[in-house]
């Protein structure tokens, strides 16, 4: 069976059975507490802790996980990868244990066709129900295992639900591995579907995995995941997940590149399947808008990159293979996921651009390594040490295999102890910075939890009107609920209704006030979501006491949000320009919506031109002046997508979206406020553009009160430097060029005249100058020169003298700072530098000098000595000629 076919079977069967079918969430959740989206029901997650009521009591999805804390497994088992789709029915306080099995087992062995007797289940330790329920399905008690916590109770990983499951796995028979059911053998008895009974919260977990549970749910839930590349590999009867027609064509296309085939066993196996398996995480994390960074999300895919590159190389591929291996993926999988084809073109440039530069790390950490390995051999020590091996890693981005594996090639070991300790201090480093501020953000977060969960939803009233009669159903302070706050106290809020917009999308949320009575008054500094769907407003009591349940007058700040919503229209404006001028990669990536001003991140592979610039700003002008309609619409999201509307990465959507449209040329899904025609946007003025990260550039622009304030500045600007010319502004630049091309003439014939002039008072010095011995001597303080035309002297009178041996010293008072000269014909350098010869005096008039060869100088703050330490340099000077 195809894997289309096994996608559309697990839909067709849930929606079948009363299932609401939703859309995978993008690999970078909507959950501050995780990396990535690890399984099905994380976008559920608020439906689960009882936050949010779920919109239908039965879902059904195919959701991209990614997994990374199997990414040592890949290509060593037959079963692990990185990213999967994990198809899922999901129960929000519907059924429980006993509909979930069975559905699961009818899918299986009547949608699917498993034989019965190759199915093995596992339960929970304690968990008799689902074993009676298992037995009654059918399955023997010879074929049900109970297991602990670490196999059959499942959380996310980070707080939220939990709860202990039931796994169903299938016996690929002995060539896989040995007798004895899950419990003994992970290969031979594949696990391919987990059903996890909902029960619990848990609360923050150590690092061993242990956590605490925090209570039962709200309700109890049900929550699947069968992973489709397993059981693809069992239905199409192939070894292993990139065996599959997942992963084929990728494993080809590394086939290609090796002109060679994969082994069936051993390390170059391995090899084979890290660069197929990766190149498939790699394509979909860049598509939901993930770039190479040095941490977070960034690093997980950077680290897929460095690896599959590095096993290329293993296998003895040179040529660049990221760019062919991802291109393999998303022409095998864009039809049904069409994020790939829409960001090919970035997927290509941000591999192309990663292996480059890996490349380079590559280049210049084998260099630090082998003189690293030479340093260890002359020491006669036996193993690198590990502070070499850190900071290669953690400066250069040289990864500690390579390190190893070079070290190793020499005959050395590398300490690794000390650099696990090394790499242990330098998170414990960054743990204590980032930790206060976590402790006070996770107090709140369950403090917004607890009210979200007892306030109904506020009512936001924002898109039509900007003051309505609101109540305060919430208040906080210090992130804990409380009752009623004094005067000048700031607090947080919830209210009933609002027409304050919170955060989202980029526009920052609104301000205003809050008049609940003639003398209780207070000030909306900042609107937010605290939780999704969740709003909070924070607050100044600027009069009165305030308590919950008092209701008032809530105001927007009207001209601050009309700036508002003159940048958000003008943003979608930009976005569809940058997409026609550069192309569609030039997608957003970002973007911050202030009053009347700007931000706009997007993917684009090299800076604007100044033309390119020039043209973006006048396309949005164009498209302002037309003075299109903007129109919000609702439809459901598969609506939405049909007809075009641009997704934005890394925003959760919901099954209803809200559509923003423009004209007919700008199209997106977007719950932010906007101008009711293209007009008001005013004009639009780009100020800058620069890039922030591989591949990604931003531009800052003004719109409305913004760029007139702009061109007021800059208008009075010229006007002032007009005045300072002269003349009327339209004549500046004309004036202003005359005037520096005058001034660039008077300043070369005033060098002229000053080397004529040096000249000259070279010849007459060098007329001045007494024989010493059998040399000649000239001691002189002079005036009215730059400290450079004395050096230039010293060395032009000294030319008059040669040959020698002859000495030429020459002092100046220049801003209160004595500077002395000293050149000398190069028969004395065997007596020592010229700075040698005036070091004395330089220490007389309280400073130093330099310089190595016939010409130095000195300088120090005390001019009032420099009589006398021109003595001391006569002195100095008699002494040197007299001793030849
Ligand atoms: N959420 C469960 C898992 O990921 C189904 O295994």
């Amino acid at each position: 069976m195809r894997s289309t076919q096994i996608r559309s079977t697990f839909l067709d069967f849930f929606t079948s059975r009363g299932h609401h079918q939703v859309a995978s969430s993008p690999l970078v959740p909507d959950d501050p507490t995780l990396l990535l989206a690890n399984a099905g029901m994380n976008q559920f997650k608020p439906y689960f802790l009882g936050e949010t009521n779920p919109p239908f009591p039965r879902a059904t999805s195919i959701q991209k996980c990614a997994r990374t804390s199997d990414i040592d497994n890949v290509g060593r088992t037959n079963r692990h990868a990185t990213f999967f789709e994990m198809m899922g029915n999901f129960s929000f306080g519907d059924y429980f244990k006993e509909e979930a099995c069975a559905f699961a087992w009818e899918l299986l062995t009547e949608g699917y066709g498993l034989e019965k007797d190759k199915l093995w289940i596992t339960v929970f330790e304690n968990d008799d129900e689902a074993e009676r329920i298992w037995r009654r399905i059918g399955v023997p008690a010879s074929r049900i295992q109970r297991l602990g916590m670490e196999d059959n109770y499942w959380s996310m990983g980070v707080p939220g639900p939990c709860g202990p499951c039931s796994e169903i796995n299938y016996d690929r028979g002995p060539a896989f591995g040995k007798d004895g059911g899950p419990a003994v053998d992970g290969e031979r008895y594949v696990e391919i579907w987990n059903l996890v009974f909902m029960q619990f919260q848990r609360g923050k977990g150590d690092k061993k995995g242990n956590f605490p549970i925090l209570g039962p749910l709200a309700r109890t839930g049900v929550d699947t995941g069968l992973g489709l590349d397993r059981l693809a590999a069992i239905l199409q009867d192939v070894p292993n997940v990139c065996t599959t027609d997942l992963l084929l064509p990728t494993l080809h296309a590394v086939q290609d590149l090796a002109g060679r085939e994969a082994p069936a066993e051993g390390e170059e196996k391995v090899s084979f399947q890290v660069v197929t398996e990766h190149a498939r995480s790699i394509a979909y994390l860049i598509a939901d808008g993930v770039l190479p960074a040095k941490d977070g999300r960034g690093y997980v895919l950077r680290r897929l990159m460095r690896r599959a590159v590095r096993h290329a190389r293993l296998l003895g591929i040179e040529g660049p293979v990221l760019p062919a291996v991802t291109a393999s993926v998303i022409s095998n999988l864009q039809a049904v996921w069409p994020e790939l084809s829409s960001q090919a073109a970035l997927i290509e440039q941000v591999v192309t651009a990663e292996e480059e530069s890996f490349g380079r790390t590559l280049a210049q950490g084998t260099r630090l390594l082998d003189a690293a390995i030479a340093r260890t051999r002359e020491s006669r020590s036996a193993a690198l040490p590990g502070e070499t091996a850190f900071e290669l890693a953690d400066t250069y981005g040289f990864p500690l295999e390579l390190t190893v594996e070079a070290a190793h090639d020499a005959g050395l070991t590398v300490d690794e102890d000390r650099f696990a300790a090394l790499l242990d201090e330098q998170k414990k480093r960054a743990k204590a910075g980032g930790k206060a501020k976590t402790a006070e953000a996770l107090r709140k977060l369950d403090t917004y939890r607890e009210l979200s969960a007892t306030l109904p939803r506020t009512d936001f009233l924002g898109y039509e009107h900007l003051d309505a009669e609101a109540t305060i159903t919430g208040l906080l302070s210090g992130g804990t609920v409380v009752t009623s706050a004094d005067e000048g106290s700031e607090i947080e809020l919830v209210l009933d209704r609002s027409p304050f917009y919170a955060e989202a999308g980029g526009q920052i949320g609104d301000t205003g006030t809050l008049t609940l009575t003639d003398s209780t008054r207070l000030q909306i500094t900042d609107t937010r979501y605290g939780l999704e769907g969740f709003r909070v407003h924070s607050a100044r009591v600027l009069e009165g006491d305030v308590r919950t349940g008092m209701s008032g007058e809530a105001r927007v700040d009207a001209a601050r949000r009309a700036g508002l919503m003159r940048s958000h229209s003008a943003t979608h404006i930009l976005h569809a320009v940058v997409m026609t001028i550069l192309g569609a990669h030039a997608r957003q990536q970002g973007s911050l919506v202030e009053p009347d001003r700007l931000r706009f991140d997007f993917a684009h592979f090299a800076a604007l031109t100044p033309d390119q610039l020039t043209t973006i700003e006048q396309a949005v002008n164009g498209h302002v002046l037309d003075d299109p309609a903007v129109r919000a619409w609702y439809a459901d999201r598969v609506e939405a997508e049909a007809a075009g509307a641009i997704a934005l990465f890394g925003e959760k959507y919901g099954e209803t979206v809200r559509i923003v449209d423009i004209g007919n040329f700008s199209r997106e899904l977007c719950g932010g406020t906007h101008v009711a025609h293209g007009s008001q946007v005013g004009a639009f003025r780009l100020l800058s553009e620069s890039s922030i990260g591989s591949n990604l550039r931003r531009v800052e622009a003004l719109t409305g009160h913004g760029t007139l304030r702009h061109q007021d500045t800059e208008r009075r600007l010229l006007g002032e430097l007009a005045a300072q010319l002269g003349i009327r502004p339209a004549q500046a630049l004309d004036t202003l060029r005359k005037r520096l091309t005058a001034l660039a003439d008077a300043q070369a014939e005033l060098a002229r005249l000053r080397t004529a002039d040096l000249r000259t008072q070279a010849q007459a010095l060098a007329g001045t100058v007494r024989p010493v011995g059998s040399g000649r001597l000239l001691v002189q303080k002079i005036a009215d020169v730059s400290p450079d035309e004395l050096r230039q002297l010293a060395s032009q009178v000294l030319n008059h003298l040669s040959p020698g041996p002859a000495v030429v010293i020459l002092a100046l008072e220049h801003e209160s700072k004595a500077l002395l000269a000293a050149a000398i014909t190069t028969d004395l350098l065997d007596h020592g530098p010229a700075a040698q010869l005036i070091a004395r005096a330089a220490g007389t008039v309280g400073g130093g000098g330099g310089g190595k060869g016939a010409l130095a100088s000195a300088g120090g703050r005390h001019p009032q000595h420099i009589d006398q330490a021109l003595t001391e340099a006569t002195e100095d000077a008699i002494h040197l000629l007299g001793s030849r």
